[in-house]
């Protein structure tokens, strides 16, 4: 176990299932933090894994990314320091909805694509229910689990193919897993312990954000480390085709189109990381807006676009680097899920001394952030 000092270790991070997720390699990425930091930004959090690791360590955590579902799982288990789901809440969740009729986005575009249509049903009758949970912490705690039954139910975990409908009439498939033929509310009443178990108070004010990381990297200061794990530009960078199910069920879309098999939302939300195109471009930007974090820890693969290289190249100009490096002997976990891939993690300093905060102030701007013209998830 890392840092045994704190008690937060008895709290476990709940299993993901997400491409590029770190909950397997967390005890090699905290070899790499520096000791005397006291505030540090996941900026690509993703599962929130890495947030959950900052968090047990006792560290003020800001964390953020993109996809509001994902910003739900940092309210519910970073952000959130007491709020569990009880009794009641599930009996407001699991009744019939007294504005069902508002909510039939499930059955109308996904039945016998990713469900039956009992399914379906069940699933918009829970998404109308979930506002009358007392506060956002518990509606983030609702999105999060039924968020990760659903993707239990689909072989895979992803939502760039449909198959799952065809596996689960096939006993082969369901041997392997059970999941396929289990109705998402036996999956979500088997989950919620582990998440309710999760969450805990680590005496520090976290925040989690929901927004493209260029537009809020700005707006925040007094950060001591932040950490990146940008999408793997070239291959698996596509967030949004993978996941795009579950954004468009937290978001509950109304005003977009679905398109092809699969019925991915359009159009998407602009990550600037995910495209060859973009790529270097973006990792420029958000190094100079990072000039004021004295440390970096940069999670990257072997391979990514650019290369390793000349990633590195464009690091020095603002850090000093040393590069770690970790190989995947199976493809579970690290981004890109390839056996035989390696991990990398650029751990880079500053050039120059930098004063290191003590203090326990709340590090955003928000009237600013208010400005972005996006609904605030804070
Ligand atoms: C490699 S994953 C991060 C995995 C994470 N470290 C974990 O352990 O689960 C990259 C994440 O970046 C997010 N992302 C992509 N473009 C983004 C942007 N411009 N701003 C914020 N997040 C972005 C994606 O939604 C995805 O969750």
């Amino acid at each position: 176990m890392l840092f045994e000092e704190f008690d937060y270790f008895s709290y476990q991070f709940p299993e993901p299932q997400y491409l590029g997720a770190k909950h397997t390699i967390l005890s090699w990425i905290g070899k790499f933090i520096p000791q005397n930091i006291s505030v540090v930004l996941d900026a690509f959090a993703g599962s929130q894994s890495v947030s959950f690791l900052f968090k047990q360590l006792g560290f003020q955590t800001i964390t953020n990314d993109f996809l509001c579902f994902n910003g739900k799982i940092g309210e519910a288990l970073i952000e959130n320091k007491t709020y569990k789901l009880d009794n009641n809440d599930l009996y407001l969740l699991f009744q019939s909805a007294t504005n069902k009729n508002d909510f039939t986005l499930m059955e109308d575009i996904f039945t016998n694509i990713f469900f039956e249509r009992e399914e379906s049903i069940f699933l918009d009758n829970f998404r109308a229910n979930i506002p009358l949970l007392q506060n956002k912490y518990k509606q983030a705690l609702a999105f999060t689990v039924i968020n990760r039954s659903i993707t239990r139910k689909i072989t895979m975990g992803h939502f760039a193919h449909r198959q799952a409908l065809t596996y689960a009439g096939n006993p082969e498939r369901i041997k392997r897993n059970r999941s396929l033929i289990r109705p998402i509310k036996d999956i979500f009443e088997d989950l919620l312990p582990k998440y309710n178990n999760a969450v805990f108070d680590n005496k520090r004010e976290n925040i989690s954000f929901n927004h493209n990381i260029l537009d809020i990297l700005p707006l925040l200061s007094s950060i001591d480390l932040v950490y990146f794990d940008p999408p793997y530009c070239d291959s698996h960078a596509d967030y949004q085709s993978f996941y795009h199910l579950l954004e468009t069920y937290t978001e509950y879309w109304r005003n977009k189109k679905f398109i092809n098999g699969t019925k991915r939302y359009f159009p998407l939300r602009y990550s600037g990381f995910d495209k060859k195109r973009d790529a270097i471009a973006s990792l420029k930007k958000l190094f100079e807006m990072s000039e004021n974090i004295p440390y970096w820890l940069i999670s990257y693969n072997n391979r990514s676009y650019p290369c390793i290289e000349e990633f590195e190249q464009i690091i020095t100009k603002y850090r000093n680097v040393k590069i770690e490096m970790k190989t995947y002997r199976n493809g579970r976990g690290g981004k890109g899920s390839v056996a035989g891939s390696k991990e990398i993690l650029f751990i880079c300093s500053p050039k120059k001394k930098f004063f290191i905060s003590k203090n326990n102030q709340p590090h955003a701007n928000n009237e600013k952030l208010q400005l972005l013209g996006q609904p605030l998830q804070k």
